[in-house]
């Protein structure tokens, strides 16, 4: 048993059985000031306020002076398997080329599919890990990765093998994606590729069990409504579920194609309108903002708050990825969604804990601190308030991270 003693704010508590915050609720918070933790093989096994804490012996101490703590990081959404990087394309898009017309110049997402079609397993690995240990440093417990850099049927499964190996060598908990669909594979038509994507590779996927979601970049310039849900149903029969690339570029009718789908989530939505906003009412799909997009490619941001103030629950995610959103930094996502989607930080939060949780479908484990619930959690130096997180937008406020009660690096 591991006790984590004078805690200035336990922050994240829920006992409801919420699996999601919606609305109003995203505001609140269960909370508790002077409190105490209690771990038990890698699990809340306890808390409450320091003047109820009785008899520690035999317990392992650990004192977090006066620090806060809260749920480690939900990442909904990154990409953090790649080879290399695409800083040439940063001073391209300085020099005023968009994200579109980069990608129709063959860089983009074919340029990483190129360096990683050269790079062996192991050097992939070994630069994604690298990724990984800088994420777990900064706070993230649980991290959702995609393929999508492959494009061609070997280098997808490539790819997908990557990410079983992280999974089974760090301690944060890991959720795969197949995203074949990410751009269309050099030498293929689009429909061939679709074709490809349906009819060998998720089959191959499914057989040898590498992903649990199924992502398709649904956007003008990349894949339609229709290929959508051709793909996704395909998925779906080999028990993948939906989880899409929805109006980044375009509101082109992801959301819509995404619900119907029965998708967990449906992400970026930097340019959904009122119409697709429409279609989430009253659906399961978690509606997934990913704020470093916007602010590395100085595009509009995803309404988020309209989206709140109109009763939806958001989840907060990083993106990251080698173009659009090189930060998995969680902790500058929350802050961007408080300054530049008029977040509260305790929406924010909520939004990059217990609903990023449920856009991999693990908030019955992870993203609240509960009695059961797995202890991934964030201890932070002396901060005055959890509204200091997202208000000191660069200070490095993590000390501690444990991932199951336990430190990883
Ligand atoms: O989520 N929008 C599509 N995919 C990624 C970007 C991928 C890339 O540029 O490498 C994204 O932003
Ligand atoms: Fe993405």
């Amino acid at each position: 048993m591991l006790i984590i003693k004078n805690i200035h704010t336990l922050a994240g508590i829920d006992e409801s059985g919420r699996t999601r915050r919606q609305g109003k609720d995203m505001a609140e918070t269960g909370i508790l000031y002077d409190a105490y933790l209690k771990i038990d093989d890698g699990r809340i096994a306890g808390y409450g306020t320091m003047d109820n804490l009785v008899n520690d012996e035999g317990c392992e101490v650990t004192d977090a002076e006066g620090g806060c703590v809260l749920p480690a990081w939900c990442d909904s959404h990154t990409h953090i398997v790649y080879g290399g990087s695409r800083e040439g394309e940063f001073v391209d898009k300085i020099n005023g080329l968009s994200y579109a017309e980069i990608a129709r110049r063959g860089g983009g997402i074919l340029n990483s599919a190129e360096l990683l079609h050269n790079m062996s397993e192991d050097e992939l690995y070994r630069q994604a890990m690298c990724r990984v240990r800088e994420i777990a440093a900064k706070g993230t417990g649980c991290v959702e990765i995609k393929s999508g850099y492959g494009l061609n049927i070997d280098d997808e499964l490539k790819m997908l093998r990557v990410i079983r190996r992280i999974s089974e060598t760090c301690p944060l908990r890991v959720v795969p994606t197949f995203l074949g669909a990410h751009a269309v594979g050099r030498g293929y038509t689009k429909e061939e590729y679709v074709d490809e994507v349906v009819c060998e590779m998720i089959p191959e996927v499914g057989r040898e069990r590498l992903a649990d979601f199924i992502d398709v970049f649904c956007d003008d310039g990349f894949f339609t409504p229709a290929d959508t849900v051709r793909i996704l149903e395909a998925g779906e029969k080999w028990g993948m579920v939906p989880k899409i690339h929805a109006d980044e570029l375009a509101a082109s009718g992801g959301v819509e194609a995404g619900v119907r789908c029965g998708a967990l989530s449906v992400d970026h939505l930097e340019s959904m309108d009122d119409r697709e906003m429409a279609f989430l009412n009253g659906a399961s799909t978690m509606p997934t903002v990913l704020p470093g997009t916007s602010f590395f490619l100085n595009m509009p941001y995803a309404n988020a708050r309209g989206m709140i103030d109109s009763g939806l629950g958001v989840a907060v995610a990083s993106d990251y990825n080698p173009g659009s959103t090189p930060s998995g930094d969680m902790k500058f996502a929350v802050s961007l969604a408080c300054i530049k989607m008029r977040l509260l930080p305790v929406e924010a939060i909520n939004a990059a804990t217990v609903n990023g949780a449920y856009a991999m479908g693990l908030s019955n484990e992870y993203g609240t601190i509960g009695m059961g619930k797995r202890a991934n959690i964030i201890i932070t130096s002396q901060i005055p308030s959890i509204n200091y997180i997202p208000y000191a937008y660069t200070s490095p406020i993590v000390k501690k991270v444990l991932f199951e009660g336990k430190e990883w690096i």
